[in-house]
């Protein structure tokens, strides 16, 4: 079907010219002599305004539906208010009709609603604009790996691993249910892989294989999480990017991660102005303004210590008491990122008892070379740190969390041939969305969601 892009026709603005548009139809009005519809393509979150002339268009009403497909043909003229520019139909012609049983009225509708119905909420404007960020947003993410000589490589998702150790794995099987299975190990030797195998909680041990000869590398994929925690920042299927530098440390990796979110908040400020003004005027007031500050500002690094002491002389209710010692709940973060230094935070090592068994362990021997990085509203978006390669420490940690050690087998063979200092993290796509978006459900941030109990 010959058209143009609606994104193209405001861009070019080719005045004068007879043109072709396809799209749905948003909103529409009827007057005396005239009619109007709005045309949504989604190539740009304006709409198009369709302006008809009642004695010249034939059978317009039946193309006034809200939610119809449309092809209209005419000329694009300057419009009638405003800078803009709208087109004087010549023909309208229905694709496709829309009764009016169409669950999207020219009502606002509340974000639990549009959840109810996934299939057609990427028809507002909200997932319209938010859509088009996650897009932009991955592109930029793989701009800037790119540029920096990162080589994009794909780690399986299925696995025989779990990777964070935290038994978050979904399961993958083929087996029918059998009880007649004596242990699990009996009743998996059977299955597909003749063991038990599951989706992929993160891509870094295949990713450390990777950096181990390619030096820099990022993967970009879907993780999965059987996490039974029903906020509004955990989902069961999340996309992650996950680089892995050979010859980094600690400190090394921190200026790479401050670098891309850097990178990625300005490149969404430069190339989607009109969806950050929307976000900022529906959503989060003065969102333009922090994304600005963000990219200006020196991220704050601050040790995991520290961030204890800060949090005892808060004199705050927190619902979970801290202590050396404990792991940082959502409230405490908040508190840190939000209430005392207003920006991003890295916090950096934390006690090792807390955190994964990768992790490089510091010469204090309470805590590794780790650092999450905070952000105000949101919390943790990304989870990094230097890689133990000390196979004596490695195997210790492995064992206290009753790891089996036989089954990483790969990941432990690095440290014997060419082992070097590495580190690498994992930046939560959706996260930083919400942080982008202001949007405040990570269920809102995806076209469709997986979180607990709910599959739609
Ligand atoms: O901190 P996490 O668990 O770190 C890892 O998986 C490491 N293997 C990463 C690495 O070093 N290569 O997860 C990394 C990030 C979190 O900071 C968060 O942004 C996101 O992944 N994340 C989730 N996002 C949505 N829903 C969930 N259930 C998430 N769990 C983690
Ligand atoms: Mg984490």
């Amino acid at each position: 079907m010959k058209h143009i892009d609606i994104k193209k026709l405001f861009d070019e603005k080719p005045i004068g010219k007879s043109v072709t548009v396809c799209g749905w139809v948003r909103t529409c009005r009827d007057s005396k002599n005239m009619a109007f519809i709005e045309l949504n393509d989604g190539t740009c979150l304006k709409h198009m305004q369709v302006v008809i002339d009642k004695s010249k268009v034939a059978a317009y009403e039946n193309c006034m539906a809200l939610g119809s497909a449309l092809k209209v043909e005419g000329e694009l003229v300057n419009a009638a208010s405003g800078n803009g520019v709208e087109i004087n139909a010549a023909t309208l012609t229905l694709l496709g009709g829309c009764p009016n049983d169409y669950p999207l009225q020219k009502k606002r509708h509340t974000m639990e609603f549009l959840r109810t119905i996934p299939h057609l909420r990427v028809r507002t404007n909200t997932f319209n604009a938010m859509l088009r960020v996650r897009s932009v947003l991955s592109d930029a993410i793989h701009r800037y790996f790119q540029q920096n000589n990162y080589v994009y490589v794909h780690t399986p998702i299925i696995t025989g691993s779990d990777c964070e150790g935290a038994g978050e794995v979904f399961t993958v099987t083929t087996r029918e249910w059998d009880a007649k299975a004596k242990t699990k190990e009996e009743y998996y030797k059977d299955d597909f892989f003749g063991k038990k195998a599951g989706l992929t909680v993160s891509g870094q041990l295949e990713g450390e294989m990777a950096a181990m000869a390619m030096g820099k590398i990022y993967t970009f994929g879907p993780t999965f999480r059987a996490e039974n925690s029903n906020t509004t920042r955990h989902a069961a299927e999340f996309w992650q990017i996950e680089p892995e530098v050979a010859f980094a440390e600690l400190s090394d990796i921190i200026e790479i991660a401050e670098e891309l979110i850097k990178f990625i908040i300005r490149a969404v400020l430069d190339e989607c102005p009109d969806e950050i003004a929307f976000f900022d005027e529906r959503f989060e007031k003065g969102l333009t303004q922090k994304l600005r500050n963000v990219v200006e500002s020196e991220f704050k690094v601050l040790d995991y210590t520290e961030a204890i002491d800060i949090l005892k002389k808060s004199k705050k209710e927190f619902v979970y008491p801290v202590e050396w010692g404990c792991d940082l709940q959502t409230e405490h973060e908040r508190y840190i990122t939000e209430e005392v230094f207003n920006k991003p935070v890295f916090v950096i090592n934390y006690p090792k008892d807390i955190k994964a068994f990768y992790m490089k362990q510091n010469p204090d021997g309470k805590t590794v070379a780790a650092t999450d990085l905070l952000v105000p509203g949101i919390g943790e978006i990304i989870g990094c740190s230097e890689r133990e390669v000390d196979m004596d420490k490695l195997v210790a940690a492995m064992k206290q969390r009753n790891i089996k050690v036989e089954e990483y087998e790969y990941y432990l063979a690095l440290r014997k041939f060419g082992a070097c200092p590495h580190s690498g993290f994992g930046l939560g796509l959706e996260r930083i969305l919400l942080y982008v978006t202001g949007l405040g459900n990570i269920r809102d941030v995806q076209l469709f969601s997986r979180t607990v109990g709910d599959l739609k």
